[in-house]
């Protein structure tokens, strides 16, 4: 679509943000962000409406205002090491429990967020949040494990979260990896998450080549609920919490990169020197697929919440 096309379709073109323009030292991908305009709307003129001018896409809507600190979106909050990341992630989500105490939260399984549910568990214990009416949706989980198996993202959960605060178990969703039709059990969630309005707080820990939920490395963005290949790189690294390697499922079901961009909120973690790269491609990396977590420059309203080590090669 051309520049006046989109401009009778949208309203005025402000042109190419920084984004765009380190877009175009990007790699080729379906997603060029060469094309990516950013432009207001006539119904929604304090909005932001981020297009891809060669396909005539609307890819994400937010408000304009957000566009701070050096024209940049995503937030950026340095943490001194994993206990203060921990609890400045468990600060947001906490009162994100206290405004709503009826909220979405997406949650994320792996060892960063680990340290966030300790301390949500801890206040609770304490009196100071309740989970009562809270729901949630995980991101993903393997295929091929049952809900019991203590590899499973199900089975994860409940050790590290929800058994030892209030929720009720029946709020609670994770992709069904139990079931081996995988159109099945991705179309499923999508209703499942949708139903629910998506999530006012989407939590997310970052993979070290850029992945989130299991949205490996790609040449475009996923969007529903969709079956996945783990690459070698993730087989690798989650293989710490395997027996053996040949333990690691090779196949997950992961929320896609889409219904992730529908959060109302995105909270990012991550520590350790070996999420710097990954970290540093998110917040200053082109928009594209070869880094998934990079579309969260895109989103209006992320947070990251990084130490020192993963926001190292940031300064
Ligand atoms: C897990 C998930 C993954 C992890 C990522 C980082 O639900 O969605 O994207 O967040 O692999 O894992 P850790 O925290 O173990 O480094």
């Amino acid at each position: 679509m051309k520049e006046d096309a989109l401009r009778g379709k949208m309203g005025f073109v402000r042109g190419q943000t920084a984004l765009g323009r380190r877009g175009r030292a990007g790699a080729s991908t379906r997603l060029d962000t060469r094309h990516i305009h950013y432009a207001t709307s006539p119904w929604w003129p304090h909005t932001l409406v981020a297009a891809d001018a060669g396909r005539g896409q609307v890819l994400v809507r937010g408000a304009l205002p957000l566009l701070y600190e050096k024209g940049r979106v995503m937030k950026i909050i340095k943490a001194k090491d994993y206990e203060d990341m921990s609890r400045k992630a468990a600060n947001i989500i906490s009162a994100q429990v206290i405004l709503k105490p009826d909220c979405v939260l997406g949650l994320a399984t792996g060892s960063t967020p680990i340290g966030a549910y300790k301390q949500l568990a801890a206040w609770y214990e304490k009196g100071d949040v309740d989970f009562a009416e809270v729901s949630t949706y995980n991101l993903d989980e393997y295929r091929g494990l049952s809900h019991d198996d203590p590899q499973s993202y199900h089975y994860f959960m409940r050790e590290n979260f929800f058994d030892h605060i209030n929720i009720d178990l029946n709020n609670t969703y994770v992709p069904d990896g139990s079931n081996p039709d995988a159109a099945a059990a991705c179309s499923e969630y999508d209703k499942i998450v949708a139903a629910a309005g998506y999530p006012d707080l989407q939590l997310l820990g970052i993979g070290n080549n850029g992945h989130i939920g299991f949205n490996e490395p790609d040449d475009h963005f996923s969007k529903g609920t969709h079956c996945v290949d783990l690459t070698e790189s993730t087989i690798q690294a989650n293989s710490r919490l395997f027996d053996s390697i040949d333990d690691v499922p090779r196949q997950a079901y992961t929320m896609g990169t889409q219904t992730i961009m529908y959060a109302r909120m995105i909270l990012v973690v991550a520590n350790g020197e070996a999420k710097a790269q990954a970290v540093h491609d998110m917040c200053y990396g082109p928009v594209t697929p070869a880094c998934p977590a990079s579309i969260l420059q895109l989103h209006t309203n992320c947070v990251v919440v990084a130490d020192e080590a993963a926001l190292s090669l940031c300064e």
